[in-house]
Parts: C-alpha cells; sequence; structure tokens
C-alpha cells in the first residue's frame, strides 16, 4: 500500500504543511488574546512551557505511529498489536478521531468564512461598493452559508490534487505568505499611538494571574488544539514522511514554529487593541475584563480600523486575508484524515472522496448555521474540550503502553541511528507513557 501512497517530497514540505496544520486561529487569534487577559508574558511562560513539555511528546506519539504503520490512523492504531481487544479500540479511536476532524473542520469552516467575508468586505470598500462591504460585514444566514462553501470549496480543491502536488505545495506557499503578512502588520501597528501600552501588557509578567491552577488547566487545552493533535492530523502528517527523517528534530521544529508564531501574533493581537483603545474604541468590559474573544474581533477591529481611514481598509484587509491563510492550511490538515482513511481502507480515488466528504461536512457546517445559538458552541465544546484530550490520551497510551518498545526504537533509529543514546530516548518513553496520559487525565477530568 505504501507505494501507492503520497509522500512528502522534501522536509521543508513537511515541517510547512505540519506547521501550517498547526498554525491556525488558535495561535493568531485564541493566544494572544488569552495573554493579554491572563498575565502577559507569565501566560506566555506557561504556553512555552506547556507546548514542550506536554505538546511535544504527544506530537511525537502521533508522528512516530504514523511514520512507522505509513498510513491512516486506523489501520496504525490497529497494527500496534496482536491481541484482538487492543486491535478493536485502536481502530475504534482511530474512527473516532477522524469523526471529530471532520466536525471540529464543520464549525471551523463558518469561522473561517466569516474571516474571507471580512476581508473581501475590505476589498468592496476599496473598490467603492458600500452595500456589498455592508452585506459582506452583517451576520446574515445566506452570506455565511455562500462563505463556508467558498472557504470549503478552496479546502477541497486542495486536498483533491494529494500529497505532493496540493497540501504540500499550498502549504509552501500559503506559510510564507502568512509570516510576511504578519511581520508587516505587527511592525505598523507598533507605530501607532497606544502600541507601546500594548506592548508593555504583553510583557509585563503577572504571575498571579499566570499561575492559577484554572488556568493552567485551560492552557494545556488550548496548547492540544493548537498542535492539531488527538485526531490523527499530524498522524497522519507522519506516515507521509520518509523513513529517511529524523523524527524527534522535526517534531521538534514544528512545535518551534508552532509556538514563535503565536508569539509573533501577541506583537500584534495586544498593541492593536491599544491602539482601538487609544482610538475611543471600548476593548474593556464594564466589570473591566477584557471583552470576550469572538466580539473582539468582529466588532472591536473593524471598529478600530473605521478610525484608521484608507489605511484602516487596507489593514483590515491583510488582517483577515492572514487569518484567512491560516485557517486554510489548518483545514486540508483535517479534511486530509477522513479522506485517507476512506481512499486507503476502501479502495477509493482521492479526487471524489475528498469532494464527497467535503460536501458531507460543508452540509453540516449549514446545519450548524441553521441552528446556531445551539449546535456552534456544543459542537467547539464537545470536539475541542472533550474528544481532543480523550483521544491524545489514547494516542499516548498507544504509543507507551500498547506498542512494544523495541519496535518503537527501531522506528526512531531508521533516521536516527543514534537514537538510543539520546536525551530523548531516555526521557520520551517514560514521559509518554505516565505523565502525558496523566496530565491529559487531569485536564479531562477537570473540564467536567
Ligand atoms: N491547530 C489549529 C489551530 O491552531 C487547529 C486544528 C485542530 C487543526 C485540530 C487540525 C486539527 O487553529
Amino acid at each position: 500500500m505504501a507505494g501507492s501512497r503520497g509522500e512528502f517530497s522534501s522536509r521543508l514540505g513537511f515541517v510547512m504543511a505540519a506547521s501550517g496544520s498547526a498554525v491556525g486561529l488558535g495561535n493568531i487569534w485564541g493566544f494572544p488574546t488569552q495573554a493579554a487577559s491572563n498575565g502577559g508574558a507569565a501566560f506566555l511562560l506557561v504556553y512555552l512551557l506547556l507546548a514542550f513539555l506536554l505538546a511535544y511528546p504527544a506530537l511525537m506519539a502521533e508522528l512516530i505511529l504514523g511514520r512507522h504503520a505509513h498510513s491512516n490512523a486506523v489501520a496504525a492504531l490497529r497494527q500496534v498489536s496482536t491481541h484482538r481487544l487492543a486491535r478493536g479500540i485502536g481502530a475504534f479511536t482511530g474512527v473516532a478521531g477522524l469523526t471529530v476532524a471532520a466536525l471540529i473542520l464543520s464549525f471551523y469552516a463558518i469561522v473561517a468564512g466569516w474571516m474571507i467575508a471580512f476581508c473581501l468586505s475590505a476589498v468592496a470598500a476599496l473598490f467603492g461598493l458600500p452595500p456589498v462591504a455592508d452585506w459582506l460585514m452583517s451576520f446574515g444566514l445566506p452570506r455565511n452559508i455562500l462563505l463556508v462553501t467558498v472557504f470549503m470549496v478552496l479546502t477541497i480543491s486542495i486536498v483533491a490534487s494529494g500529497v505532493q502536488a496540493g497540501i504540500e505545495r499550498w502549504s509552501q506557499r500559503l506559510m510564507p505568505a502568512l509570516l510576511l503578512t504578519l511581520f508587516i502588520l505587527a511592525v505598523y501597528v507598533l507605530t501607532l499611538d497606544g502600541a507601546m501600552d500594548g506592548l508593555r501588557v504583553y510583557l509585563m509578567p503577572d504571575f498571579s494571574r499566570a499561575l492559577s491552577p484554572e488556568l493552567i488547566l485551560d492552557a494545556l487545552g488550548s496548547a492540544f488544539f493548537s498542535l492539531s493533535l488527538g485526531v490523527g492530523t499530524m498522524l497522519i502528517y507522519g506516515s507521509y514522511l520518509s523513513d529517511r527523517e529524523n523524527l524527534p528534530l522535526l517534531g521538534g521544529i514544528v512545535t518551534l514554529v508552532d509556538v514563535s508564531i503565536a508569539v509573533l501574533a501577541g506583537f500584534l493581537i495586544l498593541p492593536a487593541m491599544y491602539v482601538a483603545l487609544h482610538n475611543g474604541v471600548e476593548i474593556f468590559a464594564a466589570s473591566g475584563a477584557l471583552i470576550s474573544e469572538d466580539t473582539l474581533i468582529f466588532t472591536v477591529l473593524p471598529e478600530l480600523f473605521a478610525t484608521m481611514g484608507l489605511a484602516g481598509t487596507i489593514v483590515s484587509l491583510t488582517f483577515f486575508f492572514l487569518m484567512s491563510i491560516a485557517a486554510l492550511t489548518s483545514s486540508i490538515s483535517m479534511l486530509e484524515v477522513p479522506v485517507a482513511y476512506v481512499t486507503e481502507q476502501f479502495d477509493r480515488k482521492r479526487r471524489p472522496t475528498a469532494w464527497i466528504a467535503g460536501a458531507v461536512i460543508t452540509g453540516i457546517s449549514c446545519l450548524i448555521l441553521l441552528n446556531f445559538d445551539t449546535l456552534f458552541g456544543l459542537v467547539i465544546t464537545v470536539t475541542t474540550r472533550y474528544s481532543q484530550p480523550l483521544l491524545g490520551f489514547m494516542f499516548c497510551v498507544y504509543a507507551g503502553w500498547i506498542w512494544h518498545r523495541n519496535t518503537l526504537l527501531q522506528e526512531l533509529k531508521k533516521g536516527y541511528p543514534q537514537a538510543q543514546h539520546s536525551l530523548f530516548w531516555k526521557v520520551w518513553p517514560w514521559y509518554v507513557k505516565f505523565i502525558c496520559p496523566l496530565i491529559i487525565l487531569a485536564v479531562f477530568a477537570h473540564s467536567f
């Protein structure tokens, strides 16, 4: 089977695709706003520690399992053991993972559709079409359905083209575009009045907020979401890696890129919030707390851009373009999970499979949109808060307890001959066996 499946053509291709998956709305919006209300630099420190101490080892479990099996999560987890029950539970975990990946995509596409709408609205404003611009900014059902569909068509087209011609090629184009846009925007915003106040909040640590157990547990959940863990995304990307690659190194690079972009995004979002405050836009509620994240992005930022005249329209266009790209490189990795499973397991062609799976997910998105008040929050909570950590727990258990240690070492040695004597091998097996599952269980218990 391995011969006919896709493979990343280069190390860079993998790094771009995997960090493209990891870097998404979670990093560029979620992390900075959390840091803003939770102790600035102190939160940053907690986040860095969690990313490297918890998320990285869990990421490694998925990458190694995937590369070893060179197949989708269902087959990969099944082949870890010869025991019937363990094989059955493994297959079930894989199927649950792809279902959750599809559900995450169904709400992610809605949010991404809003990003595209705001980006296009700025374009319409530049072309002197205020009615179109206003329609795109309004929260109407037709607009939402149209833009979810646009976003899903983009996602499906890339996935349908395959690993090298689709995922790898587009990640290599979009990730540099994302970095450049982020950088330019941050530099521009930092020159505006009020930006320095934001920078101060970001860089001054307030440990009283950041060290509360409540917050640490919450940050754990975000670290999982941010590195795309628990749903088989990283497993499937790992399965497209060649045996020559050094897995601990590649996983480390992906974690580093993910975290760095979150940190960089902080240099844009926090200053932007305080520029808004300086321009008379409300960013704090009466209680003194920052107003909620979604209100902040869809009302506060546009208000800020509106105070900036023509420059504001251009900044708005660039900002929402950035968010749309970040969402797209993540959404392709979500769709790849069910598509890889169906093509491999049922011997189907990739292109029609991608279109059918994508259409089903678009249908679910529309269903959510039609019952927005009940379903939107529910799907987010069920998938990211409960399912992702629980499935991540299963991946760690399979890598740490069910898989034979020797086979695991042989897998690592393929691209890293000195693996046995490395620090990684001294720490990681023990870590993924005890620490990761325990921490994940703590997070899970806490969410109840
Ligand atoms: N990591 C992505 C983000 O930060 C979200 C994601 C979750 C992607 C699960 C794939 C799988 O936005």
